[in-house]
């Protein structure tokens, strides 16, 4: 019996994150999550259940908010991917990240990546959220620390900095 040695397939990638362009070659298999945090070394964005459930891993891709552990990294190529990372000031807080602050609405912090580039998703397109459309909204990231009054809390009180100011 001969046997079949297995080959290593490689693939290259090129997309956008956090306004720069990267290319990395990758297996066919290896999620976005861990291109992410392994590959480029973006730790922000965190992995807890590995299956969709969770939403610790939720990034942006094209402005939507995606779990990157059920998405392979090749089939970001070509798309703009914002990161944790990417909505972070060097400077100061973004208003969603200090009304987190404001309202303790993190405590071991696991969650919290995910919970701010969902809510931020959704405060881009929706700025007038109410109370119930941001608990559906975030009712797919889990934390096991808060309680999530405080996170909805927070995120309410974000909406001022995501509407436009008038004409
Ligand atoms: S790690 Fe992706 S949803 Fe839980
Ligand atoms: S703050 Fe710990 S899981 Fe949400």
């Amino acid at each position: 019996m001969r046997l079949m040695q297995s080959r290593r397939v490689i693939m290259p990638v090129r997309f956008e994150v956090n306004g720069n362009s990267v290319s990395v070659d990758v297996e066919p298999r290896m999620t976005l999550a861990d291109c992410l945090r392994h590959v480029l070394r973006l730790t922000g964005t965190h992995v807890g259940c590995e299956h969709g459930v969770c939403g610790a891993c939720t990034i942006l891709i094209d402005g939507a908010a995606v779990r990157a552990c059920l998405m392979l990294a090749v089939q970001a190529e070509g798309s703009e991917v914002v990161t944790i990372e990417g909505l972070s000031n060097d400077d100061a807080l973004t208003p969603l990240q200090a009304s987190f602050r404001r309202h303790h609405a993190l405590q071991c912090g696991f969650c919290t990546p995910g919970m701010i580039t969902t809510a931020h998703a959704l405060l881009s397109e929706e700025p007038d959220a109410d109370a119930d459309r941001i608990r559906e909204v975030l009712s797919g990231n889990l934390c096991r620390c808060t309680g999530y009054i405080s996170i909805i809390d927070a995120v309410l009180d974000a909406r001022a900095a995501y509407k436009k100011p008038p004409p």
